[in-house]
């Protein structure tokens, strides 16, 4: 779960049965083309907030109560990564990532065929 494969129709069911939801590859996962630190969506957000692409993918999912498992090898990333809870995405930020079109990748980045959730 990201903003680039948000699974509203998921998310809604996780919420109406009282399971607790958890994001793996919340920036994208690890391959080059990686459409969440490169979505021009995040980083028109992220200038506005001064924030990073990944801290705005991360409040992100944060605000959709939901945990997150993000991983990075770098000691100054790591700090990045958790310094997403004195702030908040505006509504208007909320608006356009709600319209970002969908993409579902794998965490290498190739398409995924089936899945247990289309959306
Ligand atoms: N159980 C499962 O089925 C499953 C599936 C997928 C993932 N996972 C687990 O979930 C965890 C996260 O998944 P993931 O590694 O695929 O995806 P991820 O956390 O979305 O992305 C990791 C990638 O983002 C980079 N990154 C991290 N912080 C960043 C930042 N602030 N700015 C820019 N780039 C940043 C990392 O590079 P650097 O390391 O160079 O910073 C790495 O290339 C992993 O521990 C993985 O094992 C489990």
């Amino acid at each position: 779960m990201n903003p680039i494969w948000q699974q509203k129709k998921l998310i809604e069911f996780c919420k109406d049965k009282g399971i607790h939801v958890s994001a793996y590859s919340p920036l994208g996962g690890q391959s080059m083309s990686n459409a969440v630190l490169h979505s021009d969506v995040l980083e028109e957000i992220s200038k506005a907030r001064g924030k990073s692409v990944a801290q705005v993918s991360l409040r992100w999912i944060y605000e959709q109560d939901a945990s997150m498992v993000v991983k990075s090898l770098k000691r100054e990333r790591l700090k990045e990564n958790m310094e997403i809870f004195d702030w908040e995405l505006s509504d208007e930020d909320r608006f356009k990532i709600n319209q970002i079109s969908q993409h579902k990748r794998n965490r290498w980045g190739s398409r995924l065929q089936r899945g247990p959730c289309r959306d």
